[in-house]
C-alpha cells in the first residue's frame, strides 16, 4: 500500500468504523526518586477492528510503556483510553473493572508470557477460559479449537517445560485467545525466539488477524512482520512522529514515513535531516503555495526581519524586541537595552 493510499483507506476506515482502542495524549512520568522520566509526551492513536497495526522505535521510546498502557496495566500519568464495549475511560477505572472487561476485549501477549508449570497445556487454556466465567461447555469446544488451530493439539497433555520456545508461545497466545478478544495487545512477542520460530509465530498472528477477525496491535523490530501491516506508528522520545505503510523498510524509515503533527501540533524532524542541513536549532517558517517551507537560520539572536532578541526584565526569558508583552509571563517589555547580542 502506497502512502496516499494508506492516508486515504484511513480516512474511509475513519468514517466507517468505530475504532475499537482510542487513546488520548497519554503522558507517562515515572519518578525514581528525585529523578523524573518522561517515558510519553502525549500520544493519541486509535485501532480499529480487524486492524494490523504495528509500533515501531527505538530503545526507550516508550514502546513497553505505551501497550502497557492501553492494555489497562499501567496508569498514565494523564491521558484517556477507551476501549470499545466499555464507556468509561480505563484510566479512571477501578483494577476489578479493568480485568473484567479486559478478559472479554484484550488478549496481551509478552515477550515472558508465561503458563502454569504444574498444569498442562490444555488446563492452562481452560483455566484462562474458567476464570473469564465462559460456560464450561464453551471452554471445552474453544480450547479443542484453539488447540488445532494453533497447531498444539499433539502436545495438548504436556506441561510448559517439556515444550519448545514456539509451543509455550502458541499455548501462551491460546490462553489469551480463549475469551474471544477483539484485539491482540504485545509487547515484543516474539523477541525472545530464534529467526525462523519467530517467524512462524508471526504468521499464526496473520492467521488470528484474518481468520478470527482479531485486531493486532503489537510492538515489533521485525522487517517481516512490519512488511505485513496495515499501518505502524512511529515511537521517538515518548511521543508519535510518523506513520509508515506496508512498505516500510526498517533500515530506511525516511522512505516510507509520513511525518505527523499531533494533537498538540507538534511536528518532529527526522534527525538525519536536521544532520544534513547542520544542525540548525532554529528554523523561519513559511506557507508557499500549499507547502511549508522551513528554512534554517544560523544565527539564533537574529530574526529575518531584524527583529532582535532581548531578555524580560520580570522572567528573564527571551522575547523579540518589538514585542510590547513577555510571551511567557506576560509583563509589558521596557527593558530595551539588554539585548542579547
Ligand atoms: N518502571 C520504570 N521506572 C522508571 N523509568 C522507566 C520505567 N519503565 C520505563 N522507564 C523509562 O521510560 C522510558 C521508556 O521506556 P520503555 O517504555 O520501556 O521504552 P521501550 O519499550 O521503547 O524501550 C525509558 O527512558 C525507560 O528508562
Ligand atoms: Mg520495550
Amino acid at each position: 500500500m502506497t502512502n496516499a493510499e494508506l492516508s486515504t483507506s484511513q480516512q474511509t476506515v475513519d468514517n466507517n468504523n468505530l475504532p475499537l482502542l482510542v487513546a488520548e495524549d497519554i503522558i507517562k512520568i515515572y519518578k525514581t526518586g528525585k529523578i523524573e522520566t518522561q517515558a510519553l509526551r502525549g500520544v493519541s492513536f486509535k485501532v480499529y477492528p480487524s486492524e494490523k497495526l504495528f509500533l515501531i522505535g527505538p530503545s526507550g521510546s516508550g514502546k513497553t510503556t505505551l501497550v502497557s498502557i492501553i492494555a489497562g496495566m499501567n496508569k498514565p500519568t494523564s491521558g484517556k483510553v477507551f476501549w470499545k464495549y466499555l464507556t468509561k475511560d480505563i484510566t479512571r477505572s477501578s483494577l476489578e473493572e479493568i480485568i473484567k472487561a479486559r478478559r472479554r476485549f484484550a488478549g496481551v501477549i509478552f515477550q515472558d508470557s508465561k503458563l502454569l508449570l504444574h498444569l498442562t497445556v490444555k488446563e492452562n487454556i481452560e483455566l484462562a477460559g474458567y476464570y473469564a466465567k465462559i460456560k464450561p461447555s464453551v471452554v471445552k469446544e474453544q480450547t479443542e479449537f484453539l488447540l488445532r488451530f494453533l497447531g498444539i493439539w499433539e502436545k495438548r497433555n504436556k506441561k510448559e517445560n517439556t515444550l519448545s520456545g514456539g509451543e509455550k508461545k502458541r499455548a501462551a497466545i491460546a490462553t489469551t485467545l480463549i475469551t474471544n478478544p477483539k484485539i491482540l495487545i504485545g509487547d515484543e512477542p516474539t523477541g525472545d525466539l530464534d529467526a525462523l520460530t519467530s517467524e512462524s509465530i508471526l504468521d499464526l498472528f496473520e492467521r488470528i488477524n484474518k481468520e478470527l477477525g482479531i485486531a493486532i496491535c503489537v510492538v515489533t523490530h521485525s522487517q517481516q512482520v512490519a512488511s505485513r501491516a496495515d499501518r505502524i506508528l512511529e515511537l521517538r522520545d515518548g511521543i508519535i512522529i510518523g506513520q509508515h505503510s506496508s512498505e516500510i523498510q526498517l533500515r530506511k524509515l525516511e522512505k516510507s514515513r509520513l511525518l505527523e503533527i499531533d494533537r498538540q501540533n507538534r511536528l518532529s524532524i527526522p534527525t538525519n535531516i536536521i544532520q544534513n542541513l547542520n544542525n540548525p536549532k532554529h528554523f523561519s517558517i513559511i506557507s508557499q503555495k500549499g507547502k511549508i517551507v522551513l528554512e534554517p537560520i544560523f544565527e539564533p539572536n537574529r530574526f529575518k526581519n531584524n527583529n532582535q532578541i532581548i531578555t524580560c526584565s520580570m522572567c528573564g526569558k527571551m522575547v523579540t524586541d518589538d514585542s510590547k508583552f513577555c510571551n511567557y509571563c506576560g509583563s509589558a517589555i521596557t527593558a530595551r537595552s539588554e539585548k542579547n547580542e
